[in-house]
């Protein structure tokens, strides 16, 4: 029924007040649903903070300790390492990376212990932190990222993670055959209970600009041989199928925020869990602008997120997440 020229259909009554809204509300964020990435070096004794990413450090191994305990009793899902090794332990195989006693497998063996029944230990496998020339793969004799020859490497970092007591192998390389080169290496080395987290649709961003500056990469040139195009969404997809069908127990979509279509498409076709990578440069320009005063801080970090989760995304790796479990336990 209308009344003359008033609308009928009124949908701002379920917007009416602070418990209607939410009430109503259909995305929530759970600190158990986000994972935050740490940086960790071994030739510091305090932590070193990040100019291009302000209130994020590179851990030294006892601030990594102090901030995954940090973490765990935040109530999050889990952490994920990333090695920053001293250049002069990189070369052009990434040695360091399957080296024990390398940076990252040294760290993960700390984080196992001091948190690996709260919080699920996770770790980048990845070679462009180890290698002299930063890419994400061992090179040939012509200079080109040379795919199988990855996976070689891959696949022995993937046992020496497993190890260490990683319990979720981040595989953010973008070789293709990865995921089932991986697997196939930890279960002939009956490491089945090691899940693999699968970066399916990772694309060449600019996004990335101030990771490089937190792992001191050495890359000169891009990657756009190995990490998709921005302009293409139907290849995401296909990269995430084709990870499901090697094994991955997860897949991922990154960057998070200009990516948030693909954050649908693959939440939409596969029948695993979708996460997404709010990354290094999504966190310096909310940073940025809020520290000009331009943008209220807290409200666009927890809309951001809020709009991954809507895109679909399960879990989301982000920089902010313990600040963000503390809000939304209202004890920040
Ligand atoms: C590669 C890797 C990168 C990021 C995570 N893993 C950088 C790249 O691909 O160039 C970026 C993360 C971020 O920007 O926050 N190991």
């Amino acid at each position: 029924m209308s009344f003359g020229s008033f609308p009928d259909v009124r949908p701002r009554r379920l917007r009416s007040t602070p418990a209607m809204r939410r009430l109503v509300a259909e995305t929530r964020i759970d600190p158990a649903q986000l994972v935050l990435p740490l940086f960790v070096r071994d030739d510091v004794v305090e932590p070193v903070p990040l100019t291009s990413m302000p209130g994020v450090l590179q851990h030294s191994f006892d601030s990594l300790k102090a901030a995954v305990t940090e973490a765990a009793e935040a109530g999050l899902g889990g952490v994920m390492l990333f090695g920053v090794p001293a250049d002069q332990a990189k070369d052009a195989q990434g040695t360091a990376a399957t080296d024990p006693d390398g940076v990252l497998n040294a760290a993960t063996r700390i984080v196992a212990a001091e948190v690996g029944d709260a919080l699920v230990v996770q770790t980048d496998l990845c070679l462009d932190e180890f290698t002299d020339h930063g890419h994400c793969g061992v090179l040939d004799a012509r200079g080109a990222v040379d795919n199988d020859a990855t996976l070689l490497r891959y696949r022995d970092m993937a046992l020496e993670q497993a190890r260490a007591g990683s319990q979720l192998l981040g595989l953010s390389g973008m070789m293709d055959g990865q995921v089932g080169a991986v697997r196939t290496a930890l279960d002939a080395e009956g490491f089945d209970e090691v899940a693999i987290l699968a970066y399916a649709a990772k694309y060449a961003s600019a996004f990335y600009g101030p990771f490089r500056e937190a792992v001191g990469s050495t890359l000169r040139g891009d990657r756009k041989t190995y990490q998709l195009d921005p302009a293409n969404r139907r290849e995401g997809l296909r990269e995430a199928v084709l990870d499901v069908a090697e094994g991955a127990d997860i897949v991922m979509v990154k960057p998070a925020l200009s990516y948030l279509d693909l954050v649908a498409d693959v939440s939409a076709a596969v029948p695993v869990p979708v996460w997404a990578y709010q990354v290094s440069g999504e966190y310096a320009m909310i940073e940025a602008a809020a520290a000009n005063g331009w943008i209220d801080r807290e409200r666009a970090i927890l809309e951001s997120l809020v709009s991954i989760r809507r895109a679909g995304a399960e879990a989301v790796l982000t920089y902010w997440a313990v600040e963000v479990a503390r809000v939304l336990k209202g004890s920040a």
